[in-house]
Formats: structure tokens, C-alpha cells, sequence
């Protein structure tokens, strides 16, 4: 069995950056009520059009690729994570490996949201521990702006997200002490609708309380109405409190976890690199874990939450600013949307 180690890293922000203030612009909120309730103070938005979830993605790529020393030809093996695919199907994988001219290898997306990279990090471990990939390229990208709803209805959701990208990849290591000590992943999906974009969906709408009322067709037809789109429906739904109380459980949970199975404790962690929800989370389990400032990562007041993004651009920024040393243990964990959650574990 190899251990798996973190080769390379990269990130991508679109140039375009709104402020709090600028949202103020098309919806009723305000500076303040943004940054006291997540911390958040700008965000990207990626351009309009020609500015994808896999070209984000790429950027990020190519620099993860270029910082481990290798070319797109070598990747052996493609996961993208991401919950704003440039298409309904095929996944962003694909559009990679075809972008970055790669040979015909494997392209696996998986929808985990924001635990997304995390799952991700965990399936390449699980190929580079066996053996059968030697450099795996694991990306996580959201375009967010393109599905928003930027009117006051869906303030409580369109103000904390953003856009971004992050990549790693991933290769084979002999030293047994470094790289991926372990991942750890769960999901409990009770509260599945708690967090959601309903349509298009094959379930059209019939767990909710109040279904829509749907066109009489006999067949087809259900996958996009104009109700959808002048009542709201198509945007993403979120119980922000009920995502709060669960995230601020399960995040110190996975992470002692991730520990024990170690055998280390929280005085081990040089870096804490949280996903980034909400900075009020992020605070809430560096008290309950007791770590310094200095030991949690957080760039959440200059992007927002990115989703499948937001760890790998984190560790991405973190490395760049020589916050993570040769030797360092950095924990990464995510929760969100299903709700699933995991944490890893990464000796550099
Ligand atoms: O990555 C995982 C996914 N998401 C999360 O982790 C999010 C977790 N949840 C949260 O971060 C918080 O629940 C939010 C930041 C989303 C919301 O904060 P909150 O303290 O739970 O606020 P609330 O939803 O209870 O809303 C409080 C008030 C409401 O007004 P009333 O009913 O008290 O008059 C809202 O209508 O704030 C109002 N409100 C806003 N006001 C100004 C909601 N959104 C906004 C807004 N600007 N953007």
C-alpha cells in the first residue's frame, strides 16, 4: 500500500468582485447584517457568460499541475466536485479532460456539495493507496451566480455563496509518516431537503408540503415551467438554522474522530482549514476545539461560501502565505447539503 500525497496545489477567483454593499444594489440587506451573521464582506462572481464551473476548474488545475512538476498528460485520473455543472449531465470531468487535451483517462464528478472536495480527496486516496493511479487530479468548483436568486426573496440564501475553484493532485508517496493519515466521511440524510435545489428534478416537487401544481400533460414536460421560474422554485432552498445547529455539531465531531484514529489530539494541528460556510461556524469550532487563532485558516470575508470549492481554494491561499511547513498537520473538514460531512487528515 502507498501513502498518498498532496503534489501540487491551485486555486482561481473570477476578477469580478462585489462588495455587501454592491448587493444592496438588487436586493434589501445590508453591510452589517452580512457581516455579522457569516463574516463575509465580498465575494466573486464569475463573468456572465464564457466564465464556466470547468473553466474555473481548469485554471485551478493548471496551476496544481504546474506546482507538482508534471503536465496534463500525465494525470491518470480526473474527480471534479461540484454542485453548478455547466450541464444537467455530462459532469465537469469530462470538459477537463477534454480542455487540457489529457489522454483518455477516467473523469469521475460526484455531488457531495460543500463536503464535495472532501469525498473527493477520500476516492483518490482510496486509487493512490492501491496502486492504481499515480497522479490524480481532484478539483472543486462552483459558479453559484448563474442560479441565484438576487431579488429580497432569496437574500437569506444568495448573499453568503460565491464562485471559485480549487485543485490538488494527488500521487503516490513511500514515506508512511507523510501525506493522507486518514479520511473520514458520513452523511445522514434525514434533513436532505433542508438544503436543496428541488428542479429540475425527476422527484418534481411532490416531498414538499405544498407541490405545485403541475400542466396536464400525460407525459414529459414537468422539467422546467414558467411557474417554477415566476414563484422562486427553481432556486436553492435553505433552512439556514437547521444547517447552523447540525454543522456546528458534526464539524468538532468528524474532526476528534479524524483524530483519535491517529492517535493524536487537537494540540497536534498546526492548521485547521475549515470549509467555509459561515465565519461564525468556522469560530464556534475553533472554541470548542480551543485552537489559537493562528491554527484556523479563513478567507471567507473575501470569497464567501464557495461549496465544493471552498477547502481546496482555502489550502490553496493557506500555502500559498507559507502557512503550511514540510511536517505540518493540517485538518481539513466540511459539512453541508445532504447533510454529509467528512474531515481529512494531511501530514505535509
Ligand atoms: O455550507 C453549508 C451551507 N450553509 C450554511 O452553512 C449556512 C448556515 N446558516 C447560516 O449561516 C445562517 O443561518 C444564515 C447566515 C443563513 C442566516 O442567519 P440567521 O441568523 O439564521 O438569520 P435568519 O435566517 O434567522 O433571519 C433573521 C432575519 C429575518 O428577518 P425577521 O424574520 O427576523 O424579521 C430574515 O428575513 O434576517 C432577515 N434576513 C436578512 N436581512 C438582511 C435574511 N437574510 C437577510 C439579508 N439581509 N441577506
Amino acid at each position: 500500500m502507498f501513502q498518498t500525497r498532496i503534489a501540487g496545489i491551485g486555486h482561481y477567483v473570477p476578477k469580478n468582485i462585489y462588495s455587501n454593499h454592491d448587493l444592496t444594489r438588487f436586493m434589501d440587506t445590508s453591510d452589517e447584517w452580512i457581516q455579522a451573521r457569516t463574516g463575509i464582506q465580498e465575494r466573486r462572481f464569475a463573468d456572465r457568460f464564457g466564465e464556466t464551473t470547468s473553466s474555473m476548474g481548469i485554471a485551478a488545475a493548471e496551476m496544481a499541475i504546474t506546482r507538482a512538476g508534471i503536465t496534463a498528460q500525465d494525470i491518470d485520473f480526473i474527480i471534479f466536485a461540484t454542485l453548478s455543472p455547466d450541464y444537467y449531465f455530462p459532469g465537469c470531468a469530462v470538459l477537463v479532460q477534454r480542455e487540457m487535451g489529457m489522454q483518455e483517462v477516467g473523469a469521475l464528478d460526484i455531488r457531495n456539495q460543500c463536503s464535495g472536495f472532501i469525498y473527493a480527496l477520500s476516492i483518490g486516496d482510496q486509487f493512490i493507496k492501491t496502486g492504481m493511479y499515480k497522479n490524480i487530479l481532484v478539483i472543486g468548483s462552483e459558479k453559484h451566480s448563474f442560479a441565484m436568486d438576487f431579488s429580497t426573496r432569496g437574500r437569506a440564501v444568495s448573499v453568503i455563496f460565491g464562485d471559485g475553484a480549487g485543485a490538488v493532485v494527488l500521487q503516490p508517496t513511500d514515506d508512511s509518516k507523510s501525506g493522507i493519515l486518514s479520511t473520514h466521511l458520513h452523511a445522514d440524510g434525514t434533513d436532505a431537503e433542508k438544503l436543496a435545489m428541488y428542479y429540475p428534478g425527476s422527484a418534481n416537487g411532490m416531498h414538499l408540503d405544498n407541490p405545485p401544481v403541475w400542466p396536464d400533460v400525460e407525459l414529459g414536460g414537468l422539467f422546467m415551467t414558467e411557474e417554477l421560474v415566476k414563484d422562486g422554485s427553481i432556486f436553492p432552498y435553505m433552512d439556514g438554522q437547521a444547517v447552523f445547529k447540525k454543522a456546528v455539531v458534526k464539524f468538532p465531531e468528524v474532526i476528534l474522530e479524524a483524530l483519535t484514529k491517529n492517535n493524536l489530539t487537537t494540540s497536534d494541528i498546526d492548521l485547521l482549514i475549515p470549509h467555509q460556510a459561515n465565519l461564525r461556524i468556522s469560530q464556534y469550532i475553533q472554541k470548542v476545539l480551543q485552537l489559537p487563532n493562528d491554527k484556523v485558516f479563513n478567507n471567507i470575508q473575501k470569497y464567501g461560501n464557495t461549496t465544493a470549492a471552498s477547502v481546496p481554494l482555502a489550502l490553496s491561499e493557506a500555502w500559498e502565505a507559507g502557512k503550511i511547513k514540510p511536517g505540518d498537520l493540517v485538518c481539513l473538514a466540511a459539512f453541508g447539503a445532504g447533510f454529509t460531512w467528512g474531515a481529512a487528515l494531511v501530514r505535509f
